[in-house]
């Protein structure tokens, strides 16, 4: 019997002073390679609209096509928690539309969904969240849903004003109940001086090494995608090149008669 990690195992993590890997994934194989692998969180993250959709930003994808990604990755995941990042417009009308979307993909077999941003009404939405029993990991600093309003990829928390600020906000998600919080492209120091002063854990996304856990585009650590490389991914293969060789040779062993083999005929 595998053991499934849970948001009380990520918090003993924390008081244990113990760091957790987080990875994104968008299909089932990959889910279970990386689960096979020892990674603790498995996120569905919104950027599969961007890496594997070939979508701009992650604005275009929506609640159906990240319940088709949720039921996939989800199969293929025994160890780790998986967390499904809610999209653009599914949680921002009201309590009633946001449970029932992040209802569906505990149904469709997440453990937990994270929700970008800091605002009153995210505050409720959180608490109702957690009331019906759905865990929420927090996201603040750059929040790419609202690249728009940010007026684009910025580092956030720059001054010790904007550090006092984001932690401020993450006290109240805290308070509101979230089991964990992602920090996207904050400064090292500013980072640090939150996770130091906030329960839950913080997880990393470009906000450097004093975070309780690191989290990272799956298609940035194996070297898949290769439109753009943010500053604070590291690449650690290179299926872009791999890819491209495996399809270079099937064509050309199509093309040249050695596919198929007598092996590989009925
Ligand atoms: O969409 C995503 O993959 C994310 C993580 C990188 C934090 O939000």
């Amino acid at each position: 019997m595998v053991k499934k990690i849970t948001v009380k195992t990520i918090q003993k993590y924390k008081n244990d002073g113990e760091k957790f890997s987080v990875l994104t994934a968008y299909d089932y194989s990959t889910a279970k390679y990386i689960d096979e692998a020892g990674i603790d969180i498995v996120l569905i993250g919104d950027s599969l609209a961007m890496v594997a959709l070939g979508y701009e930003t992650t604005h275009s994808i929506g609640v159906e096509e990240m319940s088709i990604f949720t039921k996939a990755v989800a199969k293929g995941v025994s160890h780790a928690m998986v967390v499904t990042d809610m999209p653009f417009l599914s949680y921002h009308t009201d309590i009633p539309t946001a449970i029932k979307n992040c209802g569906q993909m505990v149904r469709f077999g997440a453990n937990a969904v994270k929700i970008e941003g800091f605002s009153d009404y995210i505050l409720s939405v959180i608490k109702r969240l957690v009331e019906t029993g759905i865990p929420v990991m927090g996201h603040l600093g750059f929040t790419p849903q609202f690249l728009n309003t940010l007026g684009g990829y910025k580092i956030q928390g720059k001054t010790q004003e904007a550090a006092e600020e984001i932690l401020k906000q993450a006290k109240e998600l805290e308070k509101a109940g979230v089991f964990s919080i992602v920090l996207e492209m904050v400064p090292q120091e500013a980072a640090k001086y939150i996770t130091e002063n906030i329960s839950v854990p913080t997880i990393s996304c470009g906000a450097g090494k004093y975070c309780d856990a690191q989290v990272l585009v799956s298609d940035d650590v194996f070297g898949k995608f290769s439109d753009f490389k943010p500053k604070f991914a590291r690449k650690y293969g290179d299926m872009k090149e791999l890819i491209y060789n495996c399809a270079k040779k099937y064509n050309d062993d199509v093309k040249n008669g050695r596919f198929p083999s007598d092996e590989e005929i009925f």
